[in-house]
């Protein structure tokens, strides 16, 4: 079967897209799903500085897209989950340098290799963050507790439902999930940020999980891991329920410590709502 492409966007800028690409990609990944990462973040390099792999980058989707390299030639594997590739961006400085025909073949063949393509997004909506989204069969949309988070978030919600492949071809619309990232429950107490039922009622998507604000992202990807990695982390478990809950599954349930078990159980009130 063909892979189920899902792209990771947001309307503003730095609210945890490619934390989140590398962290539900491995996530996944370790479930045995064959995976590729891919960066439509062009000139900048993200993904694989936050995967640890960025000495190993020789080729990128440039390369492939006009014939310089093969696809697995450019293909770089994670060497700690087997299952998991990266696509690097071009590092050129040419922001339009891929066009929709060198998507088009590049997407072809990752959708023959893999079970699961996830494109990370640059923000917002211009010419790269288009791209990205044009082959989505799913979007995860991250925003972060904040109204102007939110509201960008619901400009791009706009977009994915008129500008995809699927929309033009008539077919099943993208499937829309939203995941809040950096959330921090003392900032929501305080009136700080906004409270995930108040995120709930602006934006229609299904809410497929809050990621807490932690250290520990800043910690993971200095070490080059995903922030998935360790899955009785807050975060990592946040992440790793995410993928439960994409893939229809139970929440996996590691052994977690006490004050790991109130944060489940604070996730799965805010699950139940609507
Ligand atoms: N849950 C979290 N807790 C704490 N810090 C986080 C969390 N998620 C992401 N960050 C930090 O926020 C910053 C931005 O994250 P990231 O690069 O993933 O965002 P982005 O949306 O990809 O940004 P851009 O729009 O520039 O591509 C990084 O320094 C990252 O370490
Ligand atoms: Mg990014």
């Amino acid at each position: 079967m063909p892979a189920t492409v899902i792209t990771v966007t947001s309307g503003k800028g730095g609210v945890g897209k490619t934390t989140t690409t590398a962290a539900f990609g491995a996530a996944l990944a370790a479930r045995g799903k064959r995976v590729c990462l891919v960066d439509f973040d062009v000139g900048l390099r993200n993904l694989d500085l936050v995967l640890g792999i960025e000495k190993r980058v020789v080729f990128d989707f440039l390369h492939v897209a006009s014939g310089k390299a093969k696809l697995s030639q450019a293909l770089i594997r994670d060497k700690r989950i087997d299952t998991l590739y990266v696509l690097a961006t071009s590092q050129t400085h040419e922001k339009d340098a891929l066009s929709y025909d060198d998507v088009e073949r590049v997407m072809a063949m990752l959708r023959e290799e893999f079970d699961y393509v996830i494109c990370d997004s640059p923000a917002g909506i211009e010419h790269g963050a288009m791209l990205a989204l044009y082959h989505a069969d799913h979007a995860l949309v991250v925003c972060n507790a904040e109204i102007s988070s939110i509201r960008d978030a619901d400009r791009i919600l706009g977009f994915i439902a008129s500008k995809s492949k699927r929309a033009e071809e008539g077919r099943d619309p993208v499937q829309e999930h939203l995941l809040v990232t950096r959330y921090d429950k003392e900032r929501v107490e305080a009136g700080e940020m906004l409270p995930v039922s108040t995120i709930r009622e602006i934006l229609s998507a299904e809410l497929l999980g809050i990621v807490p604000e932690s250290r520990a992202v800043l910690k993971c990807s200095n070490a080059g891991l995903p922030a998935s990695f360790d899955p009785t982390s807050d975060v990592g478990r946040a992440y790793n329920d995410a993928v439960s809950g994409f893939l229809g599954e139970a929440p996996a349930g590691p052994k977690v410590a006490a004050e790991a078990l109130s944060q489940r159980g604070f996730l799965r009130r805010l699950f139940r709502r609507g």
